[in-house]
């Protein structure tokens, strides 16, 4: 089946550096802050990281397990994985899908994608200079009635992700992540020191880290679940992709726990970057895009070097989310490489172009389709737009599921004695314990999340 011999990986680093980017995006930077925010702080801090220990590990060692086994892009994985199983047919049907969620969440992320890049322009042009509250709301407002300049934005950040991506694993993605990665961690370094002499560090000690356990409930366990899946890159392929690039003599537990952390980190980090500034400034924490495209704005505008400070802030968005893109838009080319339908560079150009369309409906849902909500027959989705669905659908909805068929496949299909041989662990206890997480715990824990997603609602109802 295989045409093309893989790349790989030079060095575990390298890997290490793809996948952190991978998973640090617009979720840790931008999304993060204000669920916190909306959550109330401390308690849900807490919970997520425990979603992350208890769940994103081993779910991140899980993906990159099925990928590294044949290195092989996902669809053939499940399908070489469930050789000779009746289930067959239905784990290759699960590779396929996978490669399909990651299509779906970069046709709202190309978008975000470009606002980051549309606000950096605006800020070195001066756009968003001398501009008092309610003005940068307006600022905002104005891009999102401005189908034109959404679709310029958007196909740039496209633009970019394609070309990298058509340089293949070294010459492309290695290449981007070592320069973006480094940049942008000194990026968000330089913020945080710049929001510690301004003051607030306290208030933000204090509001991310004193847990109010009135304020944890079903549906804030539900909403932190899935942004640590979001965050971590979870049921999307990337993991099982960039698993399938990695080296057999690197251990994935070690990987999955240096991902996991330094994921969480900048999550956390990001928070002291943004906190701080609207603590001081006596601003109100608003959810929603509102906290990093309208409150910082203004803030940057009257504080001293604001001007340097806001263009590092949004180029730090910007490179995350790039680093993000390639990711998700690697499964798709890699299959089609891998079958030897298209050279890789022709992939990129063809899952470009159809990835282009689906992403300006989703910036053109922004204004003139806005009313437009495809999907009538549900109550839940009757009332979303094309953004709104894709967002739902493949962030909320699909990753669940591919993560929880995951850890299914893994568990209960796939021989125990290939897991235990690729994970490098010896059948210690340590091994046995990651396994009933993924046999027995994610499956009914996801499945029951799953349940209220769908809409039986008893873990949300009030
Ligand atoms: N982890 C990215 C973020 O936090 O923005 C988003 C993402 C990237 C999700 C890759 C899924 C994925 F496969």
């Amino acid at each position: 089946m295989s045409h093309v011999v893989q790349e790989k990986w030079s060095s575990g680093t390298a890997f290490l550096l793809a996948a952190i980017g991978s998973a640090v995006g617009l979720g840790n930077i931008y999304r993060f802050p204000y669920i916190v925010g909306e959550n109330g702080g401390g308690a849900f801090v807490l919970l997520y990281m425990a979603v992350v220990i208890v769940f994103g590990i081993p779910l991140v060692m899980t993906e990159l397990t099925i990928g590294r086994l044949k290195q092989v892009p996902p669809i053939t994985a499940f399908t070489q994985l469930s050789e000779g199983k009746k289930s067959q047919p239905f784990w290759t049907l699960v590779g396929f899908t996978s490669i399909l969620t990651p299509l779906g969440i970069l046709g709202f992320y190309f978008v975000i994608a470009g606002w980051t890049l549309n606000y950096v322009y605006s800020i070195i042009t001066g756009k968003l200079s001398d501009l008092q509250e309610g003005q940068t709301q307006q600022v905002f407002a104005d891009l999102m009635d401005s189908p034109g300049t959404l679709i310029f934005w958007m196909t740039l950040s496209l633009v970019i992700t394609a070309f990298i991506i058509s340089r293949g694993i070294k010459a492309g993605l290695e290449r981007a992540v070592n320069i973006l990665m480094p940049l942008l961690f000194l990026i968000l370094v330089s913020l945080v020191i710049y929001s510690a002499f301004n003051g607030g560090m306290v208030e933000t000690f204090e509001f991310m880290f004193t847990p109010d356990f009135e304020k944890i409930n079903m549906k804030t366990l539900l909403e932190a679940t899935g942004q640590a899946f979001f965050s971590l890159s979870l049921g999307s392929a990337t993991m099982l992709v960039y698993g399938s690039y990695l080296p057999k003599d690197i251990s994935i537990p070690k990987m999955a726990c240096g991902v996991a952390f330094a994921d969480t980190f900048v999550a956390l980090i990001a928070g002291f970057a943004i906190f701080p500034i609207i603590f001081t400034n006596g601003m109100e924490l608003a959810s929603g895009p509102g906290l990093v495209f309208e409150t910082l704005p203004v803030i940057f505008d009257q504080m001293p070097f604001g001007q340097v400070f806001g263009i590092m802030f949004f180029l730090l968005l910007a490179f995350a989310a790039i680093t993000s893109t390639i990711s998700l838009f690697e499964p798709a080319v890699s299959n089609l490489e891998e079958r030897g339908i298209f050279t890789r560079r022709k992939a990129s150009l063809v899952v470009g172009a159809g990835l282009w369309v689906l992403a300006s409906l989703s910036a053109l849902s922004l204004n003139v389709l806005k009313d437009w909500h495809p999907l009538t027959f549900n109550d839940t989705l009757k009332n979303q737009n094309i953004m709104d669905l894709l967002e739902y659908l493949s962030a909320n909805g699909m990753m669940l599921v591919n993560a929880l068929l995951a850890a299914i496949f893994l568990g209960w299909i796939v021989n125990r004695k290939a897991v235990l041989d690729e994970l490098g662990l010896g059948d210690s206890w340590l091994f046995k314990f990651w396994r009933t997480i993924i046999k027995v715990v994610v499956p009914i824990a996801i499945g029951y999340l799953l349940l209220d997603f769908l809409g039986y609602g008893f873990l949300t109802a009030e």
